[in-house]
Formats: C-alpha cells, sequence, structure tokens
C-alpha cells in the first residue's frame, strides 16, 4: 500500500458550509439539520469531474464518504430511509460515482462511520464521537451491527470492486466477525485499523509522523483545509509546500496518502481546493511514479544537514529531500565505497554533478580531511521552493 488517493467528504452537511460535524460542533438542532435533506440537489455534480481532477494529479484511487457520522447515507440503501435518495437530487450518488471510476479505471474506496447520529440503536458509551446521540436509552449494539452489516453487504456488492475500507471512530469493542464479514465479500479488501479489529493498516491523520519506514501497512490522510473535512465557506486552505512535503515523506517511508477534498453543496469541488490540487498535481506527476510502491535503500542514507528518505525502485535509489535542499549540494555523512554513475534530479529531469573526494569542511584530527565524501552538486536549490526534491541514483 503506497499510493496517492484523494479522499471525498459529502453529505448533506456540506449544505451548512461549516463543516462535517456540523451537527455536533455547531450544536444545530436535529429538526433544522434534517431540513437539509430536503435542500440536497447537487444540480452539477459530475462525477467524472471529480475523477478527472483525481487523474490529473496523479491519484490512483478515490475514498468516499458513504456515510459519516451524521447517519446520511449516500447510496440507494434499503435500511433507512435517510438516504439520497429521498432528497430532491433522489440519484444514488455513490452508483454514479463508482462508474465514473470504472469508466476511468480509477480505484474506488468507501468510507463508513461507526458513529451514527441517526439511528436509535447506534450509541456506544465505549467509544467517542457520540456527542449527537438522538436515543441514547435505545443503544443495542446488537441491533446496530446488523445494520452495519446489512449497509456493508448493500456498498460490497453493489459497486464492483472496492479497494479498501476506511471504518471511521474505533467502536473499541473487539468483534472479528465485521471484518471477517466484510472480506467475505470483498476477498481483495484492505481494512483499517478504525473498525472492530486491528484490520491491514494505520491511519495517521493530519500528522506526519517521525521515522524513515513505516514497520505496518500505512496511509496517512490529510486535507486540503485545515478547519473541515466536508465543504467550508470560510476554510483555512493549507500551502502546497507544506502538502507536498507531507505526501512526500509519507510515501517515501511506504505509506499511502489520501488528499481529501469537500465538495459544495451543488457538487463542485471548491475552486481553491482545485487549485492546490492542480499545483500539488503537477508536482507529483512529475515524479513519474518514484514515489509509489518502492521498498527501502537498504543502506544508511545520513546527509549532512539535509533530512533525506532514501528508497530504491527498479535498481535505481531515491532520494527524498522532502525539505528541500539548504545549499546547491547534499554531502554524504557516510561516504559509499564508490561513487554513482548518474545523478539527476526527478523534478524535471536535470543531471546533477557527482563528486568524490576530500572536503575542507570534514576535517578529523589535525585539519586534515576525512577520506573522500560523496556529494552530489548543482542542485537548484532556489528554484523550487513549494516542492521537495528527489534525486534518482544510478550505479
Ligand atoms: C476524524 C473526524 C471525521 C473525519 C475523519 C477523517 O475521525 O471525526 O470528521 O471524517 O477524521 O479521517
Amino acid at each position: 500500500m503506497n499510493k496517492f488517493g484523494m479522499f471525498i467528504h459529502w453529505g448533506i452537511y456540506a449544505a451548512t458550509g461549516l463543516h462535517e460535524q456540523a451537527l455536533a460542533r455547531y450544536d444545530i438542532p436535529f429538526e433544522e439539520y434534517d431540513k437539509l435533506v430536503h435542500t440536497f440537489n447537487p444540480t452539477e455534480f459530475d462525477p467524472e469531474e471529480w475523477v478527472r481532477i483525481a487523474k490529473t494529479a496523479g491519484m490512483q484511487y478515490i475514498c468516499f464518504t458513504a456515510k459519516h457520522h451524521d447517519g446520511f447515507c449516500m447510496w440507494d440503501t434499503k435500511y433507512t430511509d435517510y438516504n439520497v435518495m429521498n432528497t430532491p437530487y433522489g440519484k444514488d450518488v455513490l452508483k454514479m460515482l463508482s462508474e465514473a471510476c470504472a469508466k476511468y479505471g480509477m480505484r474506488l474506496s468507501l468510507y463508513y462511520s461507526n458513529p451514527d447520529w441517526h439511528h436509535e440503536n447506534s450509541y456506544n458509551p465505549q467509544s467517542t464521537h457520540q456527542w449527537r446521540c438522538r436515543y441514547p436509552e435505545k443503544a443495542d449494539l446488537v441491533k446496530y451491527r446488523e445494520y452495519v452489516k446489512n449497509q456493508l453487504r448493500e456498498l460490497l456488492t453493489g459497486y464492483g470492486k472496492i479497494y479498501t475500507l476506511f471504518w471511521d471512530i474505533p467502536p473499541n469493542i473487539l468483534d472479528e466477525s465485521m471484518n471477517a464479514y466484510v472480506r467475505s465479500l470483498q476477498p481483495e479488501i484492505l481494512i483499517n485499523d478504525r473498525g472492530w479489529d486491528k484490520g491491514d493498516f494505520s491511519t495517521p491523520e493530519r500528522d506526519v509522523p517521525n521515522g524513515e519506514r513505516f514497520t505496518r501497512m500505512t496511509e496517512a490522510c490529510q486535507s486540503v483545509g485545515e478547519q473541515a473535512w466536508g465543504y467550508r465557506a470560510d476554510e483555512d486552505y493549507f500551502s502546497v509546500r507544506f502538502l507536498t512535503q507531507s505526501i512526500d515523506k509519507i510515501m517515501a517511508m511506504g505509506g499511502s496518502y489520501l488528499l481529501n477534498v469537500g465538495p459544495m453543496p451543488n457538487g463542485k469541488i471548491p475552486e481553491r481546493a482545485r487549485h492546490v490540487l492542480e499545483r500539488v498535481g503537477d508536482w507529483y506527476v512529475r515524479m513519474g511514479g518514484v514515489l509509489e510502491d518502492h521498498e527501502p535503500y537498504p543502506f544508511v542514507v545520513k546527509l549532512q544537514h539535509t533530512a533525506c528518505i532514501a528508497t530504491v525502485k527498479k535498481d535505481k535509489t531515491y532520494l527524498h529531500l522532502y525539505e528541500g535542499s539548504i545549499s546547491s549540494s547534499v554531502n554524504f555523512e557516510i561516504a559509499p565505497a564508490f561513487p554513482p554513475k548518474s545523478a539527476r534530479l526527478v523534478n524535471d529531469g536535470r543531471e546533477l554533478g557527482i563528486r568524490f573526494g576530500l572536503l575542507p569542511g570534514w576535517g578529523g584530527a589535525h585539519g586534515r580531511a576525512n577520506g573522500p565524501t560523496l556529494s552530489l552538486t548543482n542542485i537548484p536549490c532556489d528554484e523550487f521552493e513549494n516542492e521537495p526534491l528527489v534525486i534518482e541514483l544510478e550505479w
């Protein structure tokens, strides 16, 4: 699991323009919130456009919120009326999205929230995010789990192949039958760690963990905006530099990266979010796939003054300078036995210089240089301010 994906948070909450959890975070009365069902009419929803935006950014999968904490379902489910078929729009948006994904060869993943602020039996005092349960006194997790399973059966049998399942909010109850059921319906699916057991992969959220290589399958997630995952009119957007650096580091560590957008109530991805995706995507596409499906470099690489993670793909070594380079050269702290045959900057394909020799700054005792050091030179450290630099070495 070492891919770049688009997370999409979309539901009736988009119409609040506030947050995907607006119901709780802005304490909206249920009667008010439920009125959104009767206004949901995204006349400009064009799932193929979403898929094209993801594809242009170099993304290989889309993870869509089938049901968020509000309990509203974005597909034609038999198990509750609280679903998209009962809006003025009246169409199964998940079906439309799954068809667009199939058409463009885009993998589809599904997000499903365990907290459900609409279902009468869902209250789970062992878990978090239970803020707006309508009927805590009717808590019945046996019944609720049946509901979840019924819905998963719909989701995992009606929408083609599903790449990953993103459970949200761990129930803190161990029930291995849940993931076993999921796998019985989609044998190749990968399942995250926010469900009823530890699943297949970890999900650091809005976080770039320390370290050089994940020891477990990992999918990090982050949104283009700082405040919300769903559409927020007054969103604070991350810099392209911050996002590309995070993506490079996470993916160099062997993880996947889900970058989220929150489409507007009319179905369009906000202009600013599209712009961010275009710019991030421009860098990502120039990386030509070197961030995906690689192996760790088997030797220690430490560069003087410069953060670096090294990976290997098809016999080539890649140095990810995820914070860029502070000077026009990088110097290996431990020189390899021989220099590489060539060094190329993946960002724009240019050849870099290779120097294997004594450097005055590396003096040992008596002011003598310590032995040959490998340096890569002529790095355009001032030209790519908004993106990490990746160097390809051929030995
Ligand atoms: C958190 C939030 C939720 C969001 C998710 C994405 O769990 O509660 O709103 O969907 O993060 O990872």
